[in-house]
């Protein structure tokens, strides 16, 4: 069946590969990429589809009621699957009103462009897409199931966890067709420089500090970002309307082995002796309110919709690196800002 799907945030780090993999495998949908390419929005992300006939990039705001509507009538659009979000803790500590304005106002703006777009057709979905971030966080035992209460704690996550609740508000009240997924920390190619992985993947490379909150002793559960697009993928197609499905890749690590593994690699793929990287590890006044550990229990996906994680940790850091290494040009763009002229010198508006 032919689709118009809107997908949001599609210029972001995971967006731009859940734009990327739509794009490709399925010729017959029409992909409408709508993002306004805040500081984390990167058309350089999709040079190579960008010219894909099924491909259409609308440089919108969500907030901007009257530009959703006509994005939505001009493409005729029939799902969306939302990904646009302020989406870094730290930020969210600085400067919370930000994420209440595009995570929750953007959200309900969203829904309600849909709601009105849609009028109560039976054929329609908007897919949510969210964080184990929502769910609080974890002690030492135990993982987050998708019936563990929410207990957001950090203006992000609080930020994430209302605009959940008014996805599930609107597939009560109006009852618009609604998924939602919460996923674990991803990493990848494309991601911006200002998360854990990254961030220490170009310092490294810049004989730059690495530093690392507290005692680097909180547990994060990393995945695959590439396997994070298959996931939604799986749930946009044969996700059951109103449910929820948590996303992870059984991967826990501590921040400290990260950042360690990280500089052991480099060191290799640098031609490096062993333990120079590790020597710019620096150990910095904690995050505020930091949570201890995230763990998701994907087990629902895996067994009701058949996704599991395709790549072993080992091996996709391995990749994110030699990513990262290959593509200096991008770093580079992002790290000077040149990534923010994209959008005029190659949609000349
Ligand atoms: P990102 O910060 O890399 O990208 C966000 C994108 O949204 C950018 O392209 C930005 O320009 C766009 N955007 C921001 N505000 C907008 C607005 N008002 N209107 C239109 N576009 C706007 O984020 P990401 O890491 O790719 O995360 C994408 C989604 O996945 C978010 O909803 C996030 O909460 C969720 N998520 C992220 C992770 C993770 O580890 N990064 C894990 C689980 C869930
Ligand atoms: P981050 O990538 O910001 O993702 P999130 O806060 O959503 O989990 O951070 C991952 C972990 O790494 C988190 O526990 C905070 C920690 N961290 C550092 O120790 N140093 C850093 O410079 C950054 C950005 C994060």
């Amino acid at each position: 069946m032919k689709k118009n799907i809107l997908i949001t945030g599609g210029a972001g780090f995971i967006g731009s590969h859940v734009v990327r993999l739509f794009v490709n495998k399925y010729p017959d949908y029409r992909i409408i990429n709508l993002d306004c390419l805040t500081y984390a929005g990167n058309l350089e992300n999709l040079r190579d589809v960008e010219h894909a006939p099924n491909y259409i990039f609308e440089k919108v705001d969500i907030l901007d009621t009257n530009g959703l509507k006509q994005a939505f009538e001009r493409h005729s659009v029939t799902d969306v699957i939302h990904l646009a979000a302020e989406s870094h803790v730290d930020r969210s500590i600085s400067d919370p009103l930000a994420f209440v304005k595009t995570n929750v106002i953007g959200t309900v703006n969203l829904l309600n462009a849909a709601k009105d777009f849609w009028k109560g057709a039976d054929d329609r979905l908007f897919y949510h897409v969210s964080t184990d971030e929502v769910y609080g966080s974890l002690d030492h035992g135990g993982f987050f199931t998708e019936s563990t209460a929410y207990d957001p704690q950090s203006p992000y996550s609080a930020s994430k966890a209302s605009s959940d609740h008014f996805v599930r508000a609107y597939a009560n009240t109006y009852k618009l067709r609604t998924v939602i997924s919460n996923c674990s920390n991803n990493y990848g190619p494309n991601q911006f420089p200002e998360k854990l992985i990254p961030l220490c993947i170009h310092n490294i490379r810049n004989n730059k500090p690495l530093p690392v909150y507290g005692k680097g002793e909180n547990v994060r559960d990393w995945l695959y970002v590439v396997d994070h697009a298959r996931a939604i993928d799986v749930v946009f197609h044969k996700g059951k309307i109103g449910e929820t499905y948590n996303i992870g890749g059984f991967n826990e690590w501590k921040n400290i082995d990260i950042v360690r593994l990280l500089c052991q690699k480099m060191d290799e793929k640098l031609g490096r002796s062993a333990g120079t990287s590790a020597n710019l590890i620096t150990f910095v006044k904690d995050r505020a309110g930091h949570d201890l550990r995230y763990a998701i229990d994907a087990s629902k996906i895996q067994r009701e919709l058949g996704w599991e994680p395709s790549l072993q940790f080992e091996e996709g850091i391995g990749k994110t690196i030699d990513w990262y290494l290959a593509n200096e040009d991008w770093l580079d763009h992002v790290t000077s800002g040149a990534y923010q002229q994209y959008y005029q010198a190659h949609y000349g508006k």
